[in-house]
Parts: C-alpha cells; sequence; structure tokens
C-alpha cells in the first residue's frame, strides 16, 4: 500500500484558477497554499463496513417503480493505484443528469423534463482486484450559464476514496467523441493532453449486454502522476 504521496502527483489536476471556468475566480485560494503533513487518521482511514452498500446501489435503473427513460448503459472498470494495483474496497459513488440533461436540484432549472424514475445517484465498493460496476442511463449535455452558449458534454460526476482519506479523488466521466469537448472550460481546466484522455471513458463492444445495455470503460487512478484528473470544485 502507498502511504505517502508526494506533491508532484497533483500535477495531472487542473490549476484551482482556471479564468475560463469562472466560478473558479472566486472559490480558488489568493495565497500559496500552506502544506501540511499527512496525519495517522488521513493515511488509515477510511474503513467501510459492506453493510452501508447494498447491492441494487449500484443500479440506477432500478430505483423506483419503473425504468427511467433514455440509452441504458453499463459503466465499468477498475479503480488503480499508481502502480496500476487494483484498489480493492474503494467506495466508489457517482451523480448525474438524466437522458434530458437535468438533476434533480432546487438550483437546476434548466427547462428539460425531470424523469420520476431516476434520481441520478448510486454508489459501489471494489471488489477484490479493484473492479467495480454501475448500470444506468447515460446522461445528456446541459446548459451551464457559464458564458455565452455554454453546454457542458455529457458526463458522470465520480468520488472515489481509496485506501485513505488523502487519497479521496472527485472527478467526472465523459463519453468518447462528444463535439463539446473543445468549447467546455472544465474539461480543458485539465491542461495536460493526456491526462484529459483519461477522464474520456472508452466504448467496450465486449461488455456490450446484446438487445440491452451498450457498455462503457473507465478506469480511475488514485493519486500519482497517472491519476484521473481531479475537478475543480
Ligand atoms: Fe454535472
Amino acid at each position: 500500500m502507498t502511504l505517502a504521496y508526494p506533491i508532484s502527483s497533483l500535477k495531472a489536476h487542473p490549476a484551482r484558477l482556471s479564468p475560463d471556468y469562472r466560478s473558479t475566480i472566486k472559490r480558488s485560494p489568493q495565497k500559496p497554499l500552506v502544506i501540511m503533513r499527512h496525519t495517522l487518521s488521513e493515511l488509515t482511514g477510511p474503513v467501510y463496513g459492506h453493510e452501508t452498500v447494498r447491492e441494487h446501489d449500484r443500479d440506477l435503473t432500478i430505483q423506483h417503480k419503473s425504468e427511467p427513460l433514455g440509452e441504458r448503459i453499463i459503466v465499468h472498470g477498475h479503480v488503480l493505484d499508481e502502480d496500476g494495483r487494483g484498489v480493492p474496497n474503494a467506495l466508489i459513488e457517482l451523480w448525474q443528469a438524466n437522458a434530458c440533461g437535468r438533476y434533480i436540484h432546487a438550483v437546476d432549472q434548466h427547462p428539460a423534463p425531470l424523469d420520476p424514475n431516476f434520481t441520478g445517484a448510486g454508489r459501489t465498493q471494489s471488489d477484490a482486484t479493484g473492479y467495480y460496476n454501475f448500470i444506468t442511463i447515460k446522461p445528456g449535455a446541459y446548459p451551464w450559464g457559464n458564458h455565452h452558449n455554454a453546454w457542458r458534454p455529457a458526463h458522470i460526476h465520480f468520488s472515489v476514496f481509496g485506501h485513505s482519506f488523502v487519497s479521496r479523488l472527485v472527478t467526472q466521466m465523459y463519453f468518447p467523441g462528444d463535439p463539446l469537448f473543445p468549447f467546455d472550460p472544465i474539461f480543458n481546466s485539465v491542461t495536460d493532453e493526456k491526462a484529459r484522455a483519461r477522464m474520456i471513458s472508452s466504448f467496450d463492444l465486449e461488455n456490450t449486454r446484446p438487445e440491452w445495455a451498450l457498455c462503457y470503460r473507465f478506469n480511475i487512478v488514485l493519486r500519482g502522476t497517472n491519476a484521473t484528473p481531479m475537478e475543480t470544485k
């Protein structure tokens, strides 16, 4: 287990200030950060009990009376550490807009319909090899008011706790070939091209379930030079 996390491993992540992503102007610190030593509890926690995550929490299509509208998809992959080893028992949480690009959230007043059969949140734990999978609906693009005619590429938000609290990653998964990539300041706040590519899932025909759902693979790397970039929030 890697318990020392070098500062250099943060280079894959976007700058805290990305002016084209307007919210970061007010959110980002104005002074240099004070680097703190990791505490023991940061390096040894969290430890989750399996009973808190139920099997159906990873299937976002069975949380209500009927199935949600939209394109059913499987999202799966491995949680890996910087050395390519699977991270077992990682708590993986996701949240997303519905097929129309609308969140169940008071602030989201995008004039697109809510789906009474879709909450848009799920969670699971990786198995002994670091593998995880979700069943969900492909989210729609949505407008977000950052600038004129600003639309977010379709994406799924992820939070992952690895070996410890300091290896927590909050990121976004995108879909291959999205025409909105060049115009999205959040996606492009990750300035390293290879790091940006790690946020894009790959179409996984082999694991598509015939007559049922397409499949996308999203491997998540926690902390290190190959880390999946952190979202700047
Ligand atoms: Fe979003």
